[in-house]
């Protein structure tokens, strides 16, 4: 572990965070924006943030005043579904779901029985997701458990708050990927044993996805899962309609896809389920009543053909979402990249998702997803001090959109649209500066 830094550090910058869903309707009382405003940190904590005028005057003179005045800090983008081992086929052409696993995906995570090739990888991967100012994410391993160890040691050697989990799949997959229902739970116990809760990392149950997993692999996670009440539950559902139809075929007693999980004790809150596309009411209101949450992956979307989500009906029924880059089938690390693809999702469906929305869900939604909201998301006292520094004029393009912006409103748009790691000036891990930039 890094020591934290001893003086209490404040970053003057305009600063934005989020104390709630702004909505449909962006409601005023939901975000904090300073305009000329500091954000103190001390021992890898936030102590406070506000007007700059109002907090340095009541500085102790011990505090290191860091000046980014003309940028903007927001809390550390959480990306809540990424595949750490999927760095390799990011990009790889021409497939829907189904065939991009069995052409790309598997092949690509064999090489995870391998530690040392884990390590390298994950240490590859969190370099990457800092370079975009994601700080925090609930991250798929392969079904080995030393890709998870070997990511757990890498998290933890840069102090970081992720999530992961070992995958659990017996069949439908090839052999050399394929764990028993026995072999799958021993693997889990003995991470979450090791590794949930320690320094800050957090341990997510994760099966594949039905397809992949018997109803005896199915039964003995959701019995690990009531075994570990504060562990999170970690999947895919209803990403695309072939996938849909052959788990319809693998369980015929099942209402829906989702009730497979159901029925199984996995749907609960913090259980996070990337796409959520093809639902249906009942569905929804069944996740809304769980307090799980939808993991929402435009670019894998997009680029794997699956199809557009629906916040509206998401917000009708009271469900939770989140965005999440899904990096391998997603094709971008960058939650700004992935906001505005989010964001024209929204369009084709007749939806506006409005900029303080969007930054929200990166940012506080996606701790409250996590079951982390009293560790990060926001700039409230006490909560780890992760952060972004954005440069709002970190291209000619960007510097001459932005002076045209009128509004806050305006300003965030235009940097989602045209930013991505270019705009991340700063990344910061418990208040301490993290990116050679
Ligand atoms: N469904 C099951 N496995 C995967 C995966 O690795 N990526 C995506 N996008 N969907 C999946
Ligand atoms: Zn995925």
């Amino acid at each position: 572990m890094t020591a934290t830094p001893e003086a209490p550090t404040a970053y003057r910058a305009s600063i934005l965070h989020f104390l709630a869903d702004p909505g449909a309707d962006d409601a005023a009382a939901s975000w904090q924006y300073f305009e000329d405003g500091l954000l103190v940190v001390e021992h890898g904590k936030v102590v406070s943030t506000g007007d700059a005028a109002t907090l340095l005057p009541g500085l102790s003179l011990a505090t290191r005043v860091i000046d980014h005045s003309g940028k903007l800090i927001v809390p550390g983008f959480v990306d809540t579904h990424i595949h750490y081992p999927q760095v390799d086929v990011i990009a790889s052409p021409g497939r829907q779901l189904l065939d991009w696993l069995e052409d790309y995906t598997f092949p690509a995570e064999r090489r995870f029985d391998d530690p040392a090739y884990g390590r390298a990888v994950a240490d590859f991967f969190l370099d990457e997701l800092l370079r975009n100012g994601t700080t925090t994410a609930l991250v798929f391993g392969t079904v080995h458990k030393q890709s998870v160890h070997a990511f757990f040691e890498a998290a933890s050697a840069k102090n970081l708050r992720m999530i992961a989990g070992k995958v659990l799949m017996d069949r439908n997959c090839p052999e050399y990927l394929r764990d028993t229902p026995e072999s799958g739970y021993a693997d889990s116990a003995e991470l979450i044993a090791q590794w949930h809760g320690r320094d800050r990392l957090h341990y997510a149950i994760t099966p594949r996805f039905a397809i992949t997993s018997s109803d005896r692999q199915l039964e003995l996670a959701g019995k690990l899962a009531a075994e570990h009440p504060t562990t999170r539950i970690h999947s895919h559902l209803a990403e695309n309609t072939a996938e849909v139809a052959w788990t319809r075929e693998l369980f015929p007693a099942c209402r829906s896809y989702l009730d497979v999980y159901d029925h199984f004790g996995l749907l609960r809150e913090h259980s996070v389920f990337a796409h959520c596309i093809h639902l249906d009411e009942t569905d929804r209101r069944r996740m809304a009543a769980a307090g799980a949450t939808a993991a929402l992956c435009p670019t894998s979307n997009l680029f794997l053909g699956s199809g557009l989500f629906d916040i509206a009906a998401m917000d009708q029924a009271g469900m939770n979402f989140a965005i999440a880059t899904d990096v391998g089938g997603g094709t971008s690390f960058s939650m700004l990249r992935t906001l505005s693809e989010a964001y024209k999702v929204a369009q084709l469906r007749g939806h506006f998702l409005s900029p303080l929305r969007a930054f929200y869900t990166a940012t506080l939604g996606g701790a409250r997803a996590l079951g982390l909201e009293t560790n990060i998301g926001n700039f409230a006292p006490g909560k780890d001090a992760d952060f972004v520094v954005l440069d709002l004029a970190a291209t000619p393009l960007t510097a001459r959109r932005l002076q045209h912006a009128r509004t806050l409103q305006e300003k965030l748009f235009a940097l989602i649209m045209l930013g991505d790691d270019r705009a991340i000036t700063q990344t910061c891990i418990l208040g301490r500066p993290v990116l050679p930039h």
